[in-house]
C-alpha cells in the first residue's frame, strides 16, 4: 500500500524509534489493519516527539488518510479479547484502550476556524494538511507505517531540528495556529516549561499579541495546563511565561497581584511573586505533589491584602495566612480545581505556613510542638518541607540558622510524637464518659471538660492517656462542684 503522499514536498528521514513490546504491538497492528483496508495510516503528534526526546509517553495518535473511526473499529477487533472502543462521530475520532494506552484515530483533515470558537469546520485533508494544521513543529512529525516507506519521518516543517535546538515554533504563520484555537498558547508555554525549550520570537510575540483570545477557553482547559506547567520540573519557567506573556493576569489576576514592590520611607519589602516562585522551585526539587505545590503557589496569596507599612516596623503582612486559607476556595471554585480534601489540604497548608517558622525563630518548647503536631496531623512532612522551601533569602548565614533551628524542630517533632503521638489525636475521654460519669445530659459543659483535658495535654500537665486524662476530668469536675455517680 502507498502511503498516499508520495507528491507532497515532505522531507524524509529514516527514525530509529525505541518502542516497548506494547507500543510495537500496537502499532504492527495499526499497519496491518490499515493494509488490510487500504488505508494510509501515520504515527503522529506528541508520541512521536516524546519518543525522539526519550519521555515516555502512554498516548498514540494515529492520523488516517481516510476514516479514523473506520480503522479504529477494525484494531480494536484485533486485539484478544478486543480492546474497549469509544467513536466520537462529532469529531470523527475513536479512542482505543489496550493496558494503560490510550490510542487515538482521527482521519487527516483541513481544519478552519471561526473567530469566536474554538469548534473547527472540518473537511477530509491530505497529511501535509493535517500537519500544517497543528500547534507546533515539534508536534508535527509523522512516521509512516505504510508499506511503501515503513518507518520513515515525514517533516514538512522541521520539527526534527526544532527538537535538537530546543524551540517551540508554529508550522504556519503563528497568528493563525494560535486564533485557530488559543488554548495552544498555553501549551507553548506548558511546553517550555516541560521540556526546557524556548519560545521562537515571532511565535512568542504573535502569543503576546493573540492574549485576549485565551478567554474563549474554558477554565477547566486553561487549569489542566497549568497543572502541568505546575508538574513540571522547574515551574518558574512556565510561571514567568505566563507572567511575561500577560495571559497569567486574565486568567489568575490573584497570583499576578503578587508582583511588584513598594517603598515608603526607602523600605521596600520583598517581590511576593518571584519569591513564591523560588518557593515553587524548591519544593519542586523535594515533592512532585500537585497539591503542595498549589499551596506554595498560594501561601502568601493574601499579602497584598494584608500589606501595611508601621512607622518604625517596616512592611508587616499581619494576618495573611488566615485571610490567604480563607481565599483558597474562591480560586479553586473559579479556576474549575476540585473543592474536595485536595483544596482543604491546600487550605490546611496556607493557614499553617508560618507556625514552623515563628517555632524555628524562638525556643522551641514541647508545647508549641505538641500543638503543632496536633494542627498539622499527617499532613506534618508536608508541611515542614514546604516551610523549608520558604526560606529564600539571599543572607546565606540565615538560611543556614533557619535550616539548622528547623532540623531542631523536626528532632523535637520525633521525640514528643514517639512518646505523646499526637498525630492525629483522638480525645482519650469521650463525651459520653464524662456525661455518664456525672450523669449529666449533652450540653456546653461537657465540652468545657472535653477541651480543658486536650489543653493540658498540649500544655503537658498531663500526658496523653486515659488514665491521666479521667483523673484529670474528676479534678475539674470537682472544681464544678459535680457529683461523681458511675466509677469507670
Ligand atoms: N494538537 C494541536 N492543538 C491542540 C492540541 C493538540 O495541534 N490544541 C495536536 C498536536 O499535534 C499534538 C496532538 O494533537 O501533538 C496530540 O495532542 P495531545 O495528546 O493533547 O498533546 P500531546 O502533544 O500528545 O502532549 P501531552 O500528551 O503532553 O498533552
Amino acid at each position: 500500500m502507498k502511503s498516499g503522499s508520495s507528491s507532497l514536498k515532505i522531507k524524509k528521514h529514516l527514525l530509529p524509534l525505541s518502542l516497548s513490546e506494547t507500543e510495537e504491538k500496537i502499532i504492527s497492528l495499526v499497519a496491518r489493519s490499515a493494509r488490510e483496508l487500504n488505508l494510509p495510516v501515520f504515527l503522529v503528534g506528541g508520541h512521536v516527539r516524546d519518543k525522539i526526546l526519550q519521555r515516555p509517553s502512554k498516548d498514540i495518535d494515529f492520523v488516517v488518510v481516510g476514516s479514523g473511526v473506520e480503522l479504529a473499529e477494525s484494531v480494536a477487533a484485533h486485539f484478544h479479547p478486543a480492546a474497549s472502543l469509544a467513536v466520537y462521530k462529532n469529531f470523527g475520532t475513536a479512542l482505543v484502550k489496550h493496558e494503560d494506552f490510550e490510542v487515538e484515530f482521527v482521519g487527516a483533515r483541513k481544519e478552519s476556524y471561526r473567530g469566536d470558537s474554538r469548534k473547527p469546520i472540518v473537511e477530509d485533508g491530505t497529511l501535509e494538511d493535517d500537519l500544517s494544521r497543528r500547534d507546533f513543529t515539534i508536534n508535527a512529525l509523522a512516521v509512516s507505517l505504510n508499506d511503501d516507506d515503513y518507518g520513515m519521518l515525514y517533516d514538512a516543517f522541521d520539527g526534527l531540528k526544532d527538537i535538537e535546538k530546543k524551540i517551540i515554533r508554529t508550522p504556519l504563520n503563528p497568528d493563525i495556529t494560535f486564533s485557530d484555537d488559543p488554548l495552544r498558547m498555553m501549551r507553548a508555554i506548558r511546553f517550555a516549561s516541560q521540556l526546557s525549550f524556548r519560545i521562537e520570537p515571532e511565535t512568542w510575540q504573535s502569543l503576546v499579541r493573540n492574549r485576549e483570545r485565551i478567554s474563549i477557553i474554558s477554565a477547566e482547559r486553561i487549569t489542566e495546563e497549568m497543572n502541568k506547567i505546575i508538574l513540571s520540573p522547574k515551574p518558574s519557567v512556565g510561571f514567568d511565561l505566563l507572567f511575561k506573556s500577560g495571559l497569567l493576569k486574565i486568567f489568575f489576576p490573584e497570583f499576578e497581584k503578587l508582583f511588584g514592590v513598594e517603598h515608603v520611607e526607602g523600605k521596600g519589602h520583598k517581590d511576593n511573586f518571584y519569591h513564591t516562585l523560588q518557593v515553587l522551585d524548591n519544593l519542586s526539587e523535594k515533592s512532585d505533589d500537585l497539591w503542595l505545590r498549589w499551596a506554595a503557589i498560594l501561601h502568601d496569596i493574601a499579602k497584598p491584602d494584608t500589606k501595611r507599612f508601621e512607622k518604625g516596623r517596616g512592611w508587616t503582612f499581619h494576618g495573611h495566612e488566615v485571610v490567604g486559607a480563607r481565599k483558597v476556595e474562591r480560586i479553586f471554585r473559579k479556576l474549575h480545581l476540585p473543592l474536595n480534601e485536595k483544596m482543604k489540604f491546600v487550605q490546611k497548608m496556607v493557614m499553617l505556613h508560618l507556625r514552623p517558622i515563628v517555632l524555628s525563630k524562638e525556643e522551641v518548647t514541647d508545647s508549641a510542638i505538641r500543638r503543632l503536631l496536633f494542627d498539622a496531623g499527617d499532613d506534618i512532612d508536608s508541611l515542614m518541607m514546604l516551610c523549608e522551601s520558604d526560606i529564600t533569602s539571599k543572607n546565606e548565614k540565615k538560611v543556614k540558622r533557619y535550616l539548622e533551628n528547623f532540623q531542631l524542630v523536626r528532632t523535637k517533632l520525633k521525640e514528643v510524637e514517639a512518646s505523646d503521638r499526637l498525630r492525629n489525636w483522638q480525645p482519650p475521654i469521650s463525651g459520653e464518659l464524662i456525661m455518664k460519669t456525672f450523669g449529666k445530659p449533652p450540653g456546653k459543659e461537657i465540652g468545657i471538660i472535653k477541651d480543658a483535658i486536650r489543653e493540658a495535654i498540649l500544655e503537658g500537665v498531663i500526658s496523653n492517656t486515659f488514665d491521666d486524662a479521667y483523673n484529670f476530668m474528676l479534678a475539674k469536675a470537682k472544681e464544678l462542684g459535680w457529683e461523681c455517680v458511675n466509677k469507670y
